[in-house]
């Protein structure tokens, strides 16, 4: 896609969606175009790998999401099939193919969906050898009548349903990056969790600083939350989680209220960052209760965030300063297409696509500095 979206397009797209529905429904059919364009003004908002990463292609996940969108495909299909461009891309080490592994050195991979107008949504949790755990989400979504599928069961499903299930989903690059954290680690360190906790941070922080690894890539994640000109709205959050994590440990991003959460009347919130913080405070959850109270997407992840620096009062969540040690962000948009990213610590970028194009913008934040 171009810089820009073709109004005209937009259109045309409203257009042929209307006709389909024409075709396909009752009650939608007799609603009047222009109702449905004035409803939302439609936009993709993602974090910023949703527009840096491209696997080959020539579009990035917000760019595929939109065009989607606007082309009339349901508004989750199209945010699940952008994801799919970052999961598959072996560059990005924090989603799908090449994500950084478990502290075992096996990839896996945390996903959650939700449909605001089906009021559906679906999750699959340490899920290995599934290149796209988005896609296993939604077929959690709309061929079971559960929403959360783990471990095992989670891929016994996934080949019921189809999918390739690969022995090891490490490129080179993500296996080489483990072998370097096993080699400075304390093999013995689950025995005493104070000096694994410091070891870990301070391994952490090296390999951040020699660049074998991305250091917002330590907790990883995409999530990716649209509102088309209807006003329907949809969310994905797809992860390979926390680098070198207990395996089994889940973060939040196939947790609903957590890493994703879509009220189809109100908006949508999802997060990447350290998920075990944003677990306690089922943060997506409460942003989108506070839009539904009546605030603005940027205040109500505002609000959101004081009450994270609040729950976190232990030492070893704090910095020098007393403030949580970690980043967490979240990417909200609500029904009428006014959206917002906020993180916990200034500097950070979100992804947007609109009729104007994709782009990257600024996040607001809550606190000055670094963490
Ligand atoms: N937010 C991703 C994770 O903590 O797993």
């Amino acid at each position: 896609m171009g810089s820009r979206i073709n109004r005209r397009g937009f259109v045309r797209a409203g257009t042929a969606a209307s006709v389909s529905l024409a075709i396909g429904g009752k009650a939608e059919a007799a609603a009047p175009q222009v109702m449905q364009r004035s409803a939302a003004t439609p936009v993709v908002v993602s974090s910023d790998n949703g527009n840096v990463y491209r696997n080959g292609g020539s579009q990035t996940a917000v760019e595929k999401s939109f065009q989607m969108m606007m082309g009339g495909s349901d508004v989750l299909d199209a945010l699940v099939a952008g994801v799919n461009i970052v999961e598959l891309d072996p560059l990005d080490t924090s989603v799908g193919y090449g994500g950084l592994p478990n502290a075992d050195g096996v990839v896996q991979l945390d996903s959650s969906v939700m449909h605001g107008p089906k009021k559906r949504a679906g999750g699959v949790a340490a899920l290995e050898g599934v290149r796209t755990p988005s896609l296993v989400a939604k077929a959690v979504l709309e061929q079971t009548d559960h929403h959360l599928l783990v471990g095992e069961g989670a891929q016994r499903f996934a080949r019921n349903m189809g999918f390739a299930i690969e022995p090891d989903l490490n490129t080179e690059r993500s296996r080489g990056r483990w072998l370097e954290w096993k080699r400075r680690t304390d093999p013995l360190h689950y025995l005493d969790p104070k000096s694994r906790s410091d070891a870990e941070c301070r391994v952490r922080a090296e390999m951040v600083a020699e660049g074998l690894m991305d250091g917002r890539h330590q907790y990883g994640t995409i999530n990716c939350d649209g509102v088309n000109a209807k006003g329907e709205i949809c969310g994905v959050t797809t992860t390979s989680g926390l680098a070198w994590k207990i395996p089994g440990r889940v973060g939040d991003s196939p947790i609903l209220g957590a890493g994703l959460y879509v009220n189809g009347e109100v908006g949508a919130a999802g997060s990447t960052g350290r998920g075990e913080a944003n677990l306690f405070s089922l943060a997506s959850y409460q942003i989108v209760e506070n839009m539904r109270l009546g605030m603005h997407p940027k205040d109500a992840a505002i609000d959101v965030c004081r009450r994270i620096q609040k729950n976190t009062i232990e030492k070893r969540l704090l910095n020098d300063g007393g403030h949580p040690n970690f980043g967490l962000e979240f990417y909200v948009i609500n029904a009428r297409g006014q959206y917002a990213g906020v993180s916990l610590y200034e500097g950070q970028r979100f992804a947007v696509c609109t009729e104007q194009g994709a782009r990257l913008e600024p996040m607001e934040s809550l606190l000055s500095g670094k963490p």
